[in-house]
C-alpha cells in the first residue's frame, strides 16, 4: 500500500488534499495522471452500461437536494452510526470496526433491551480497554452520529436555511423517476445511471482513498417488476463480476458478501457486497441491493406527485422495485492501482493496467533529443496520434530511462523515431507487458493502437 501511495504522489496520480496548508484530513486531490485513469475508468463504465444497452438512460443530478428528499429516504432518521466514545482520550470508534462484527451484534442486542442508565456500564464490561489510550472502563454509552454533511443556502443572516450534501447518488434518480419516465419513454424493466460526488461526514476515514468524506459514485436504479427481482438481481451480480474483470482486477481477490438480516441497510431487502482482499484487510469495493419500492413509495408520500408506473398492457398502476448495483469510483481506482502495481522485475516497476485505462495509450520518443530531423518526425506522429489518442511525449534522458518512466505510470506503448524511420517511413514499438519490440509502418499506427485497446 506505502508503494503506491507514494508512486501515486510521486508521478502525479493522487496528491493529499490542501497540501501546501498542512492538507485536510483524508481528503486526497486527483492529479494529471489520476484525473485521466478516472475519467478512463468513468468512460468505460457509462459506454458498457448506459450507451451500449437499450434498457439504460443516463442523468446527472444536483449534490444539493431539497431536504424533505433526506426526510423521506429516510436518511435523516437511519443513516447514522452508533459509535461508542472513550472518556480518556475522546477517541469514538464503530465497535464492529475496532472489535468484530460479532461484539457489534452481541453489544447491540444487549443494549436493545437495556435501561438508558445501565448502558454505559454495558458498553464497559463488554468493551474493556480503549483501543487507543488503553483507559479501563472508561466508554460512555453509545450515540448516534448522522452522517449527513449539512450546509446553509443563502447568505442573509437568519434567512439561510438548512441543506445537505447528498450522500449518495441514487436519490437524484428517485427524484427524476418521473421526468426520464416521461421524456425517455423506457419501459420497465429500465434503469437509470448517473455518476457524481457522495459526501459522508465518515468518523473513521482512512487507507488513503478508501474510506474518504467525499467520494464518487456509479450508481444504477433498475426498476422491475416485483416478481423479477431474484432473476434481475442474479443478471446484475453477474454484470457486476463481468465489469470487473474487465477492469482487470484479479477475479481470485474479489469474494461476495452476503449482508445477514439483521445487517440490512434500513431500504434493502437483499444486499451482496462484492469484496476485494485491500491490503488492510478483506472489504467492500461495490454493492449490489434490492430496494424494493421503498423510495419510490416514500417519495410520492411526502410529495404528494403520483411516482407510480402504468403498465402499458394491463394499465395497470404500482410502484416498480428496484434493483442498484452501486460502484464506488475512488474504490475501483485504487482496486485497480494495487492490482496492476508489479515490481517482481528486478529494477523497474510496472503499473500493468488494462491499455484502455492507462493514462497514456503510448508515448513518443525521436531516439535523440538534439537531431532536429528526429524531433520533427516524431512530432508529427505525435501530433497525428493524439487526435485520436491520449499520448505523451518524452525527449529527456536514455531510450532506457525513458522507457523505465512510462512502465512505472502504465503507459502500454512506447514509439521510438530513429534515423531508419525517416527513410522506411517505420518506428519502434516497444511493448510494456513483454518488453518486445517491433517495427510498425507509420501509416499503421493508429489501427495498431486501436486494435491493443480493446
Ligand atoms: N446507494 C447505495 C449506497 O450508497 P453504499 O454501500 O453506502 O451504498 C456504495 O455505497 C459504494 O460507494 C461502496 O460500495 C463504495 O464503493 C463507495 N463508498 C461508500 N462510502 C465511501 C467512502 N466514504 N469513501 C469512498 N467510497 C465510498
Amino acid at each position: 500500500m506505502e508503494k503506491v501511495v507514494s508512486l501515486c504522489k510521486r508521478r502525479g496520480f493522487v496528491f493529499p488534499g490542501s497540501e501546501i496548508y498542512g492538507g485536510l484530513a483524508n481528503s486526497w486531490d486527483y492529479g494529471p495522471l489520476g484525473v485521466e485513469l478516472k475519467n478512463n475508468i468513468k468512460n468505460l463504465w457509462w459506454k458498457r452500461f448506459v450507451q451500449s444497452r437499450d434498457d439504460m438512460v443516463g442523468l446527472d443530478a444536483s449534490l444539493l437536494m431539497n431536504p424533505k428528499v433526506w426526510e423521506a429516504s429516510g436518511h435523516l432518521k437511519e443513516f447514522s452510526d452508533p459509535l461508542v466514545e472513550c472518556k480518556q482520550c475522546h477517541t469514538r470508534f464503530r465497535v464492529n470496526e475496532a472489535w468484530s462484527d460479532e461484539v457489534w451484534w452481541e453489544l447491540a442486542k444487549k443494549l436493545e433491551k437495556a435501561k438508558v442508565s445501565d448502558k454505559e456500564k454495558l458498553v464497559q464490561e463488554t468493551l474493556k480497554e480503549c483501543p487507543n489510550c488503553g483507559a479501563k472502563n472508561k466508554f460512555a454509552a453509545p450515540q448516534r452520529f448522522n452522517l449527513m454533511f449539512k450546509t446553509l443556502i443563502g447568505s442573509a443572516e437568519g434567512k439561510a436555511s438548512e441543506a445537505y450534501f447528498r450522500p449518495e447518488t441514487a436519490q437524484g434518480i428517485f427524484v427524476n423517476f418521473k421526468n426520464v419516465l416521461d421524456t425517455s419513454r423506457k419501459k420497465i424493466p429500465f434503469g437509470i445511471a448517473q455518476i457524481g460526488k457522495a459526501f459522508r461526514n465518515e468518523i473513521t476515514p482512512g487507507n488513503f482513498i478508501f474510506r474518504t468524506r467525499e467520494f464518487e459514485q456509479m450508481e444504477i436504479e433498475y426498476f422491475i417488476y416485483e416478481k423479477d427481482w431474484k432473476r434481475s438481481f442474479d443478471m446484475w451480480l453477474l454484470e457486476m463480476k463481468d465489469w470487473i474483470k474487465e477492469i482487470g482486477i484479479d477475479l481470485k481477490k474479489i469474494h461476495e458478501y452476503e449482508h445477514p438480516e439483521r445487517d440490512l441497510s434500513h431500504y434493502s431487502k437483499r444486499t451482496v457486497d462484492f469484496e476485494y482482499d485491500f491490503p488492510f484487510g478483506r472489504k467492500e469495493l461495490y454493492g449490489l441491493a434490492y430496494r424494493t419500492d421503498f423510495d419510490l413509495k416514500n417519495h410520492e408520500k411526502a410529495s404528494g406527485q403520483n411516482l407510480k408506473y402504468r403498465d402499458p398492457e394491463t394499465n395497470e398502476e404500482f410502484w416498480p422495485h428496484v434493483i442498484e448495483p452501486s460502484l464506488g469510483v475512488d474504490r475501483t481506482v485504487l482496486a485497480i492501482l494495487l492490482d496492476a502495481y508489479d515490481d517482481s522485475v528486478e529494477g523497474r516497476v510496472v503499473l500493468r493496467l488494462k491499455p484502455k485505462l492507462a493514462p497514456y495509450k503510448a508515448a513518443v520518443f525521436p531516439l535523440l533529443a538534439n537531431k532536429p530531423e528526429l524531433t520533427k518526425a516524431a512530432r508529427e506522429i505525435y501530433d497525428e496520434l493524439r487526435k485520436d489518442f491520449s499520448v505523451t511525449w518524452d525527449d529527456r534522458g536514455n531510450i532506457g530511462k525513458r522507457y523505465f518512466s512510462q512502465d512505472e505510470i502504465g503507459t502500454p506503448f512506447c514509439i521510438t523515431v530513429d534515423f531508419d524511420s525517416l527513410e522506411k517511413k517505420d518506428v519502434t514499438v516497444r511493448d510494456r507487458d513483454t518488453a518486445k519490440q517491433e517495427r510498425i509502418e507509420i501509416k499503421k499506427l493508429k489501427e495498431y493502437l486501436r486494435g491493443k485497446l480493446d
